[in-house]
């Protein structure tokens, strides 16, 4: 998913250029998401290539092809253009999400050299390119968004290879200091509103149909759970978290580009298991969908809201649970620092309809398997921050910018 993407640099999605017709911004849109992703790939120690940082995904080579045989796949195939390299079409098309026991077992011999792949890149780039004003508005719109997502998938990748096999680009560690008290912050109760309207701009499929959901009231904390408020449960027995590691007998954070001493008022990153363990060590218990749609947007309006936040590619780790001002009803961070596990499974909305151009897409995941993420994370795209979005995730996956807050009913 780009030029390197340094601390501060911000990401355009369609946001409505003047002068340009739909397609020519959104065929910039995807140029600025490409630099974004190949930004990712010049971090990395070229020995690295076939490194498998995270056991559940595939090794690091599969992602340098992966984003063009997507798009190639979709967007080669809906303009009818002839496959040049089926073999590459094939290997690189999808991803992996497998069931903890079930591992990938394949060896690097098993993949293709560096420069094969990359020759196959400039050839699928170049042949796109060529013919994007045929694309249909929709597919470039996936394309899009599908690479904006793996720039942030690919980030946790890169989170989990050792220092020593990545560049840093410019370390600048946000301040920390002491946990903050986080009240309880009453929202009252009324409509919430998930999904989004048809007709009325791109949305994924399990985006649709927009449905609006009675809430009654409840409290919800007015801060996300810091590392300093999980160093407690840890105290107490529980298990460090996976971004944690000790140090001469202190915690650390586990940095992008560097451990530092655990930043004690920054959000602490943990699985949904881990959350909802915390969650009833305390007496409560995380938000659903629903009630994490009544607390962050209802009456934010729209992205532009979250500007402040650290969101689109501004920081490599978190910042201050603090840092940012509260919404009108003086909750914080709701979007951004790290999205949210929500308690509800993700499921289909009434109404749902699968892509026909990508069936598996949300569908695949619809086996009771997967928890429901809100809000976005430091390396979360703009464009994704939109009320509608919904990410997912296993309960145990640790390696996530997950972070939650707790919920009193
Ligand atoms: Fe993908």
């Amino acid at each position: 998913m780009r030029a390197p993407a340094a601390e501060g640099s911000s990401l355009f999605c369609y946001t409505g250029l003047a002068g340009m017709t739909p397609l020519a911004e959104l065929s910039q849109s995807l140029a600025v998401a490409r630099a974004q992703t190949d930004s990712l790939f010049d971090l990395i120690d070229p020995g690295a290539l076939y490194e498998r940082p995270i056991p559940e995904r595939h090794r690091i080579i599969f992602y340098l092809g992966h984003l063009e045989a997507f798009d190639w796949n979709l967007l080669g195939r809906a303009m009818e253009m002839p496959a040049f390299n089926a073999g590459f079409d094939h290997l690189f098309s999808f991803g992996i999400d497998p069931e903890s026991g079930d591992l990938p077992t394949d060896r690097p011999a098993d993949w293709p050299a560096p420069g094969e792949v990359r020759k196959y890149n400039e050839r699928v780039r170049a042949a796109l390119d060529a013919a994007l004003e045929q694309a249909p508005e929709e597919l470039m719109h996936v394309a899009i968004e599908h690479r904006l997502m793996h720039a942030e998938t690919f980030a946790y990748m890169l989170h989990h290879l050792p220092f020593e096999q990545k560049k840093s680009p410019a370390p600048a560690t946000a301040p920390s200091g002491p946990a903050p008290q986080s009240r309880m912050i009453e929202i009252p109760a009324g409509p919430a509103t998930l999904g989004r309207p048809r007709g009325e701009g791109f949305g994924w499929d399990n985006e649709f149909e927009q449905q609006e959901v009675e809430v009654p009231a409840f409290g919800i904390a007015q801060h996300k759970v810091t590392n300093g408020d999980y160093l407690e449960f840890v105290k107490a027995g529980a298990a460090a978290p996976h971004f944690w590691i000790c140090r001469e007998g202190e915690w650390c954070y586990h940095g992008m580009f560097e451990d530092v001493p655990l930043p004690l008022d920054w959000p602490v990153y943990v699985s949904y298991d881990q959350a909802r363990s915390y969650a009833r060590w305390k007496g409560k218990s995380l938000p659903t969908e629903a009630q994490f749609h009544r607390a962050a947007y209802d009456g934010e309006g729209g992205r532009e809201a979250f500007a402040g936040e650290n969101v689109d590619f501004r920081r490599w780790d978190p910042e201050r649970v603090t840092a940012s001002p509260p919404n009108r009803y003086g909750v914080s961070q709701m979007v951004g620092n790290g999205w949210e596990w929500t308690s509800t499974r993700f499921e289909p909305f009434p109404g749902f309809h699968p892509f026909s151009f990508y069936p598996g897409y949300s569908a695949n995941f619809f086996d009771g398997q997967h928890y429901v993420l809100k809000g976005g994370s430091p390396r979360t795209a703009r464009c994704l921050l939109r009320s509608s979005f919904r990410n997912w995730f296993r309960p145990a996956y640790p390696y996530i910018y997950a972070t939650f807050r707790l919920l009193e009913d």
